[in-house]
């Protein structure tokens, strides 16, 4: 890799560090002004391997942060109902001002009704259909973290997005959706692409801001990329691949985010710092 080449990189794994110092900063104010440690429950039903890493991931940069973490792990058996009233509990809990339910969900259970449980104000992880909303009017709110925490990294960048197009590949509700309002609150002009899109490559091609959020190793080649277009990858596959072909993206990018180190740890972070002032908020502590 060349000079070059690497000042082309956004590091995320760099920028998360900031924003957990600043996290920390919070959590210390709360802490002296009202003498309460923020703390953030993470819900863990079943056992997937992938999920628990991503759970026990975040518990650690909790700690690291001063933030208590609360693990509540539920067999893979449990039903919605019993989801639902355990975070039901969290959420009319005063010790606990985050909660983040940790997705998929094993099949049966009923993921959305579930995620609807959590109160707004404790809805860090920004997955409710009232923080979704409130995102897209540009209301304050704790925005989906991976979204939120990309915003974060095109800042941090200097990424001009006002009257840029951008082409955002994905539409769900924690990634695709938010990121769009998101740029469209940025005054970006927003493409957006999912599995039923024609002529996938011809869209891309347009765009001066490329958000890969498919879930598919690999997925956007670098020869749909403009040449000078700033490229997210928000995707994380199997074997630490992400959604975009990197190297050959590279060649034609004037910014990239690599995996990993891109946007994962930007996701966390986020995480964390909206758990901070969800705790002030609560609390009535005015950072
Ligand atoms: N780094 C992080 O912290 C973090 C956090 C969350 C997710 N992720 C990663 O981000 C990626 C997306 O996650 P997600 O939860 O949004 O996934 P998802 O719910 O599976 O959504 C994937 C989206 O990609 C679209 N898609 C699938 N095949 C396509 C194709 N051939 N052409 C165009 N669009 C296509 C789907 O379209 P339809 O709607 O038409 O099906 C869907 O909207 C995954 O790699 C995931 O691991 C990373």
């Amino acid at each position: 890799m060349t000079t070059s080449d690497t000042n082309k990189l956004m590091d995320g794994a760099a920028l998360a560090k900031k924003v957990l110092k600043q996290a920390a900063a919070k959590v210390e104010k709360i802490q002296l002004t009202v003498s309460v440690t923020p703390a953030l429950a993470t819900v863990l039903v079943g056992s997937d391997p992938a999920s628990t890493t991503y759970v026990r991931m975040k518990q650690k940069r909790c700690q690291a942060a001063g933030v208590k973490s609360v693990a509540i792990e539920m067999s893979a058996e449990t039903s919605t109902d019993q989801l639902i009233e355990q975070i039901t509990n969290l959420g009319q809990d005063s010790s606990i001002h985050g909660i983040l339910l940790q997705h998929p969900v094993p099949d049966g259970v009923n993921e959305r009704a579930a995620f609807e449980a959590i109160p707004v104000t404790k809805d860090v992880d920004g997955v409710t259909a009232g923080t979704l909303g409130r995102v897209m009017l540009g209301m304050p709110a704790f925005g989906s973290c991976t979204p939120a925490g990309i915003m974060r990294l095109l800042a941090e960048y200097e990424v001009p997005l006002s009257g840029t197009s951008a082409v955002v590949i994905g539409r769900s509700p924690i990634l695709g959706k938010p990121m769009a309002a998101m740029l469209i609150n940025a005054h970006a002009t927003v493409t957006v692409c999912h599995s039923r899109t024609r002529n996938l490559p011809e869209i891309v091609a347009q765009a001066d801001l490329v958000v890969a959020a498919v879930g598919k190793p690999r997925f956007v080649q670098g020869d749909w990329i403009k040449p000078g277009a700033v490229v997210i990858d928000a995707g994380y596959n199997e074997g630490n691949l992400g959604d975009v072909d990197f190297e050959p993206a590279r060649q034609h990018a004037s910014l990239i985010t690599p995996v990993p180190g891109g946007v994962g740890p930007m996701t966390i972070a986020t995480l964390i710092d909206q758990t901070a002032d969800a705790a002030a908020a609560l609390e009535g502590v005015k950072l």
